[in-house]
């Protein structure tokens, strides 16, 4: 009878702001999350566009990474009309220049750019780590021709601290983070 109970429910919150909900995404989000996937243009500065199992994969670690790290990417829907319109989270990074570090990231269907949602998204993420997880610091690791990205960074409050080469990249990623005590 559990799930007839929890049917119609809330998926579980992670944050709300004033247009937004940032939800955790569960198994029968896979098409919607297939549609951001499947855009080039949204895929642009990241390995290209994901078939359906790929898709189905990167689903599965994030609910996986909800239960072994208490954090991952969510569900980002308008509040207004409860569209899901991308995602938004935390990705933990174990050892960047012998470092453990945790990303902001945010991936947004193209409709809905450049309306702050990105912004909004990722304040409301940036406070979760700082506030519910204890984290005392977050990054964001973004090409430096990925412009949208880096203002988003800016206006999360995050700064340029150095340029890192991640495995498998052909030029480096410029990092932008924020620590708690606000340096
Ligand atoms: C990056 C992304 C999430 C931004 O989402 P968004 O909701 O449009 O972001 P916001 O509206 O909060 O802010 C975007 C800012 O970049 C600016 N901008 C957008 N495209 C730009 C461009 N090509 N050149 C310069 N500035 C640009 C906007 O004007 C806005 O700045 P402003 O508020 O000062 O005007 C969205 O573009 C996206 O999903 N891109 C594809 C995935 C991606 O690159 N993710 C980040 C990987 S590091």
């Amino acid at each position: 009878m559990a799930a007839m109970a929890d049917r119609g429910k809330p998926k579980l919150k992670i944050a709300e702001t004033i247009r937004l909900i940032l939800r955790e995404f569960e198994s029968k989000d896979a098409e919607s999350l297939y549609d951001l996937f499947q855009d080039k243009e949204v895929m642009r500065f990241s390995t290209g566009t994901l078939s359906r199992d790929e898709t189905d994969l990167w689903l599965e670690s994030q609910i996986e990474n909800y239960k072994t790290l208490g954090f991952g990417l969510w569900a980002v829907i308008k509040k207004q009309d409860r569209e899901f319109i991308g995602y938004c989270g935390l990705v933990n990074f174990p050892d960047i220049l012998g470092r453990q570090e945790v990303e902001v990231a945010y991936r947004l269907k193209r409709p809905f750019w450049n309306f702050g949602y990105a912004t909004e998204a990722a304040i409301a993420v940036r406070e979760y780590a700082f506030e519910r997880l204890r984290i005392n610091r977050v990054i964001s690791l973004i090409d430096p021709n990925n412009i949208a990205s880096i203002n988003v960074a800016k206006k999360t409050g995050m700064t340029y601290e150095k340029d890192v080469m991640l495995e498998g990249y052909d030029y480096p990623d410029r990092m932008y983070s924020i620590s708690k005590d606000g340096t």
